[in-house]
């Protein structure tokens, strides 16, 4: 990383509520949503942000594994106790979604654009993604962690033939070296902004966004789920952040989890 914790923090000063008061970096972690989990039990405040060079069990979701480098990538998680109902857990993955790609553009001016619910695409390739861990406990979320891999000065020789097909990076698509930190600040405030929103019960300024920025409101999407596979077109986002999808028949259907495919653009 370019700056230095204090550096960070001396930045972020003054321009953030609540995320960012306290910035942990590392050089080489498991996974920075591990490390935020473990900070959060050893009474770290909400707002923590925790940032490493590199992973050794980076995490996806369902599963899978996120490729982590060092001194490539960016690698943040936050730690935060939202007091939204546990319904809305989902939003937070969306307000990420919006702050990250925000934030990406303002920086970079590619049209970054979101695949719902956590993928961030150029020109249909993964540019970034968010793994959102929540804690419920009873009638609310006890604490979560927003964790957001971007891919930023990858080459195409660092990425694994497997994923070559579906992975980009900002470096591939610009030709240019992005600064982490000055990344890292920009999703922070975004964040920051967002967030506060979210806990402000402002839901629909959130979604209204998020629908902006997507690139699957309109197209026709396959929805692979544990246990039957959906073809349909990609209507909206309702009030949790459930994705609703007409199907061919003319039925709708709302989607909490799964994995979403883009069939073919408009
Ligand atoms: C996905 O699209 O599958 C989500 C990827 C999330 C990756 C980030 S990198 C920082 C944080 N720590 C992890 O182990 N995963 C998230």
């Amino acid at each position: 990383m370019e700056f230095t914790t204090e550096e960070l923090k001396k930045t972020l000063s003054s321009k953030t509520v609540e995320i960012g008061k306290e910035i942990l970096i590392y050089n080489e972690v498991e996974s920075t949503n591990s490390i935020a989990n473990e900070l959060l039990k050893k009474g770290y405040p909400s707002g923590t942000v925790v940032i490493a060079d590199r992973q050794t069990k980076g995490k996806g979701r369902l599963g899978r594994t996120w490729i982590s480098p060092a001194g490539k990538n960016l690698y943040m998680s936050m730690a935060i106790k939202p007091t939204i109902p546990p319904k809305f857990a989902t939003l937070l993955t969306l307000t990420s979604a919006v702050a990250c790609t925000t934030a990406l553009r303002r920086l970079t001016d590619i049209p970054v654009l979101i695949k719902w619910p956590n993928d961030m695409l150029i020109e249909d390739k993964k540019v970034g993604g968010i793994l959102t861990e929540v804690k419920i406990e009873g009638e609310r979320i006890k604490s979560a962690v927003v964790g957001i891999g971007i891919n930023v000065n990858m080459t195409e020789n660092d990425i694994p033939e497997e994923i070559k097909e579906i992975a980009t990076s900002l470096k591939i698509y610009k030709g240019e070296d992005y600064s982490r930190s000055l990344l890292a600040l920009e999703i922070i405030k975004e964040f920051d902004r967002w967030y506060q929103l979210l806990e402000k019960r402002q839901r629909k300024t959130i979604i209204d966004r998020w629908m902006q920025l997507s690139g699957t409101m309109g197209r026709q999407v396959k929805i692979i789920l544990t246990d039957k596979e959906l073809k349909g077109t990609a209507e909206a986002i309702d009030e949790e952040g459930r994705l609703i999808v007409k199907l061919s028949d003319g039925t709708y259907e709302k989607i909490c989890a799964g994995d979403v495919t883009l069939l073919r653009a408009k």
